[in-house]
């Protein structure tokens, strides 16, 4: 046997990758694909950069194509390019089906996984259909936009977090580089390991919207407590940033970057003020939200200084604070 499995599943992945960039320039691929990336804004030269591709409407177009290929049932099976039901052995079909194709690569750039947009607004099938967990993706340790970012990252220490595919693609159009997105999952230790890797910095850039909010607030403690430090940018609600981006243009969008990005601790103190105003109890919750987020700091020297810097934006005094984040210190033990 020339080659293991591993070495089998990422030569059928990169097979399937070649397939669905081909797919988009089939008369069916350039039709509806193309288009609905046209539609977006996306030029041909993003749409090579990041392997953008298009899954033809049949069932069985990457089985027969991959098993005349040379792969065989049981690697595209394990590659997640194909689906067999429970119950009926004999049937396999194909898992992407007439929906767009964002390719998913490793940090050396090879292809190891697939995010798949629907293209209609059916409400019934998922949005976005992805490859599931397979002895390559170990979908906690990948940060999808990686391979395109991080020589940016470095070079910009500083690293954009996003939650979609298209947030990334829209941030590349505008002409930010070093960008990364969570894919819709919650924040991983192993994802903020990689972030690691090539910077110290993030700005988290979640979409304007409750759970986009919600979700900033537990990647902001997790990118913290990761020894990372971290602003966030906030969007008009019902934006996100590739919404965002294409509605004020890539000059404009950098500029709302810049004069937008909060510390940790302005983003939260802002959050909470709002409902807040003038009510004491509501108050005292901003600040003990505030400190939890500080307790989560690894390093006792930032800690301090965020103490001094969230007393003077309360106008409250340093020793309550810091009075506040020993108690949650002393929880923790
Ligand atoms: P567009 O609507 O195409 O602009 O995508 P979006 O990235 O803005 O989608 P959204 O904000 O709803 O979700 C953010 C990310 O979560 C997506 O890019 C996907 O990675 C993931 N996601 C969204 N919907 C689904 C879904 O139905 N299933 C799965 N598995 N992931 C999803
Ligand atoms: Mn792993
Ligand atoms: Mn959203
Ligand atoms: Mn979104
Ligand atoms: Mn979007």
């Amino acid at each position: 046997q020339a080659f293991n499995e591993r070495e089998s599943l990422y030569i059928a992945l990169n097979f399937a990758k070649n397939l669905f960039v081909e797919n988009l320039k089939s008369d069916e691929g350039r039709s509806i694909g193309l288009s609905y990336f046209k539609e977006r804004g996306f030029t041909q030269e993003i749409i090579e950069k990041f392997d953008l591709g298009y899954a033809l409407d049949s069932w069985d177009h990457m089985l027969k194509s991959g098993k005349k290929a040379g792969h065989s049932e049981e690697i595209l099976l394990k590659a997640g390019l194909v689906l067999q039901k429970d119950d009926d052995k004999a049937r396999i079909y194909d898992r992407f089906r007439n929906r767009v194709i964002f390719t998913i690569h490793n940090l050396g750039g090879k292809p190891i996984a697939f995010g798949a947009r629907i293209l209609t607004q059916d409400k019934k099938q998922p949005k976005y259909i992805n490859s599931p967990e397979t002895e390559v993706y170990h979908k906690s340790d990948v940060l999808y936009g990686l391979f395109q970012a991080k020589q940016a990252m470095r070079q910009a220490d500083n690293c954009y977090l996003v939650e979609g595919y298209t947030d990334v693609i829209s941030l590349h159009l505008a002409g930010i580089q070093n960008v990364v997105a969570s894919s819709g999952t919650s924040l991983t230790e192993g994802q903020i390991k990689l972030i690691k890797r090539f910077t110290d910095n993030v700005t988290v850039l979640y979409d304007g919207d409750a759970a986009g909010i919600k979700a900033s607030l537990r990647g902001i403690d997790m990118l913290l407590e990761g020894g990372l430090n971290v602003k966030a940018v906030v969007f008009p609600d019902g934006d996100d940033p590739d919404s965002y981006s294409r509605k004020v243009g890539g000059e404009i969008f950098q500029d709302y970057l810049k004069n937008n990005a909060r510390d940790f601790i302005e983003f939260k103190i802002d959050l909470y003020a709002k409902e807040s105003e003038g009510d004491p109890i509501k108050r005292a919750e901003v600040i003990r939200q505030v400190v939890q987020s500080i307790s989560k700091i690894p390093d006792p020297i930032i800690r301090t200084v965020y103490v001094k810097e969230s007393g003077r934006l309360l106008s409250i005094e340093e020793d309550i604070v810091l009075a506040e984040l020993n108690k949650i210190l002393l929880k923790g033990e």
